[in-house]
């Protein structure tokens, strides 16, 4: 069961990171998939202010992981640069830290993710139009879809 979601704008992907964020539970796994610039920084952004997160996010591409505070805590990783270091971050562990974690290019670690979690594929249409296609895993990630989407 997947969900499929037209964006026309930014703020149509604001509003769709915004109500998943309206969902939000401890360690929640949010995996993204796309090209460059399909969206998924911006959506992170919009789920990290909807948190409370005040703090500008960027792009963590060259530390692959960032740490914020909110009414969570918010784990933002790009793994678009790690290769075979990936045990060395202890990526896993972050799943079991009670946060919210995203994950941008989540493709690149499929081997090491949790079986629960939400994948979100998004396709680029054109300049302003994204396809989002969302697959939940697990109860709570399906509950969450039937709630919001
Ligand atoms: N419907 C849309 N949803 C998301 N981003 C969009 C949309 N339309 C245009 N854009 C633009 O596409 C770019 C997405 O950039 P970014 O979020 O950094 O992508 P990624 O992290 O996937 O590389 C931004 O410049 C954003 O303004
Ligand atoms: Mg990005």
């Amino acid at each position: 069961m997947n969900y499929k979601i037209t964006s026309n704008s930014d703020m149509d992907t604001i509003e769709l990171a915004q109500n998943i964020e309206s969902e939000k539970f401890p360690n929640m796994v949010i995996c993204l998939e796309g090209d460059l610039g399909s969206g998924k920084t911006l959506f992170t952004k919009a789920f990290a202010k909807s948190m409370g997160i005040n703090e500008n996010i960027t792009s963590p591409t060259f530390n692959i992981i960032k740490e914020y505070e909110g009414e969570l805590k918010l784990f933002h990783m790009d793994v678009y640069r790690l290769n075979e270091v990936k045990e060395d971050l202890g990526i896993p562990e972050y799943f079991k830290k009670k946060g919210v974690t995203i994950i941008e290019w989540a493709d690149l670690i499929s081997d090491i993710l949790p079986k629960k979690r939400l994948d979100i594929k998004i396709k680029i249409v054109d300049e302003n139009k994204r396809i989002f296609t969302i697959t939940p895993y697990g109860e709570e990630y399906e509950d969450l879809c039937q709630r919001v989407l």
